[in-house]
């Protein structure tokens, strides 16, 4: 908020009072809005965005402490000086306890005034900044990214979430597992409800059924007091079980009990209560080979797996890479009190040829390493010498983009169409590549006409069983 910007209420039986204070806070750019009784005060409250109150003590009818705590109830950010004549000294203390943010004295003196509002209006951008902090901190990363996998990712993601289904999302560590969880429960009817998040690597095997359904008071040593477990907390809302490839068989069977009943008993506990939740469930881990292996249950990989999501890789995403650097680099600018940077081109370049073993993980630590680590802009020379096409191993995923970029690197920087074009190529040669080349299926994937499909193939120089750039045409398979 520009200072200039900022709106005070003064509140004032005395008319010349009110019109001192409109003056001395009109010059210095400040809006001003006056009432003169706690009733008016109120309603101007209610109407209009307020960034400091003044009340005089004396008021008449509802005096300016009981409006004081009305304020402080009503509008808890919103610093309140108060007005006393210099033989109030006790409403003075009494205005202190309920809240107000500090006083002046009549006669009022024109400094004192202008210093003491600043000081409120400054602390109140502090608690403002509080705010939006610990609005976006849980979540302050929306999800990020417009690539074709993020946008369908989406779309299930809108389809699903308002239904009961239980989801299970796939992915690889670092991919944003559990920021889509968090969306999931966000944009499901049961918004208003508890999102609780259990991560069942986390606790040991032995423990995880008491956590899960509570337990009943000494029901196994250990056990004191009765315990209300988190399908319980959850009712009504989310229940995310995260790493649930962790989870040992017995809760697994109780899992899956409640999942086919809607019904929990806590643990050393007869009596079934009903609970009415949504679980979500994530994991890295490879839950058929699982099953196969007997360390998994198919019974309830089944149930889970009615709305499988997967979370894509960033090397099969890597067109959401300025996007999501941006962001990571702003971010890591304001955590770390620093100013954010700007990002040679190249930078892009190179950090596109890595192969992301960690995913989004890895890139947000690295965007804040090169935040901190580099000078006035962040060059390539800054990029630590791990992140490249030579290191995290290689993949069919990204082989094309490390031809070009291990190319690139050699001529200095790459424009950003540079980055657009090696992104898409990869892309496009992996839905080719997904459908078998059959550009009728790879087309309607990409969401493009075939005929244009056909240019891009022959544009990036695509050709069946080759991935570093080909000099005759592709000899795709049509249907
Ligand atoms: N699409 C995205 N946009 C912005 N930030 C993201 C995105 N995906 C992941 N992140 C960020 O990357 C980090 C890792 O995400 P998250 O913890 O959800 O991953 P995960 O899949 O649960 O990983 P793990 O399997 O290791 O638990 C978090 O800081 C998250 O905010
Ligand atoms: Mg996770």
């Amino acid at each position: 908020m520009p200072p200039g910007a900022a709106t005070i209420l003064v509140v004032d039986d005395e008319p010349n009072i009110r019109k001192t204070l409109r003056m001395v806070l009109e010059s210095e750019g400040w809006a001003v809005l006056d009432a003169g009784t706690a009733e008016e005060a109120e309603a101007l409250l209610q109407a209009e965005p307020v960034n400091v109150a003044i009340f005089d003590i004396k008021l008449p009818g509802t005096d300016g402490l009981t409006l004081l705590s009305r304020a402080r109830e009503l509008w808890r950010d919103l610093p309140v000086i108060v007005i006393s004549g210099h033989a109030d000294a006790p409403e003075i203390g009494d205005a202190m306890k309920r809240g107000a943010y500090g006083f002046l004295q009549k006669p009022l003196e024109r400094e004192r005034v202008i210093v003491t509002v600043r000081s409120a209006l400054e602390w109140r951008q502090l608690k403002d900044g509080e705010r939006t902090q610990a609005a976006r901190e849980p979540r302050f990363d929306d999800m990020v990214g417009q690539s074709p996998a993020m946008r369908r990712l989406r779309e299930e993601i809108a389809k699903v979430a308002p239904t009961r289904a239980p989801v299970l999302i796939l992915g690889e560590s670092g991919t944003g597992k559990e920021l889509i969880a968090e969306e999931l429960h966000r944009r499901s009817k049961r918004a208003a409800g508890r999102f609780e998040k259990v991560n069942c690597a986390a606790i040991p095997g032995e423990l995880i059924e008491s956590e899960l359904f509570g337990h009943e008071k000494g029901s196994f040593s250990g056990a004191g007091a009765r315990r209300v477990g988190r399908f319980e907390l959850a009712d009504g809302g989310t229940l995310f079980l995260d790493e649930i490839g962790d989870m040992s068989l017995a809760a697994q069977a109780k899992v899956l009990r409640a999942l086919e009943n809607a019904e929990i008993t806590r643990v050393g506990g007869e009596k079934a209560f009903t609970v009415d939740v949504r679980v979500i469930a994530a994991t890295n881990q490879d839950l058929d080979g699982m099953v196969r292996a007997g360390t998994f249950r198919e019974d309830l990989l089944h149930r889970l797996k009615v709305v499988p999501l997967h979370a894509p890789p960033l090397r099969e995403r890597l067109s959401d890479l300025p996007a999501l650097v941006d962001r990571f680099v702003t971010l890591a600018a304001r955590r770390n009190d620093l100013r954010s940077k700007p990002l040679e081109p190249a930078v892009l370049e190179r950090l596109a040829g890595y192969r992301w073993p960690g995913n989004v993980r890895e890139l947000r630590n690295v965007c804040e390493r090169l935040l901190i680590m580099s000078g006035d802009r962040i060059r390539v020379a800054d990029v630590p010498a791990d992140i490249g096409p030579r290191a995290g191993g290689t993949t069919a995923g990204n082989g094309a983009a490390m031809g070009v970029a291990a190319g690139a690197a050699g001529h200095g920087e790459v424009a950003l169409k540079d980055l657009r074009d090696l992104v898409e190529r990869d892309y496009i040669l992996k839905k080719l590549e997904e459908h078998d080349w059959n550009v009728t299926q790879a087309a309607q994937a990409l969401g493009i006409e075939r005929t244009n499909l056909h240019k891009k193939i022959k544009q990036h120089g695509l050709a069946r069983g080759r991935r570093g750039g080909a000099e005759d045409e592709g000899q795709e398979t049509e249907p």
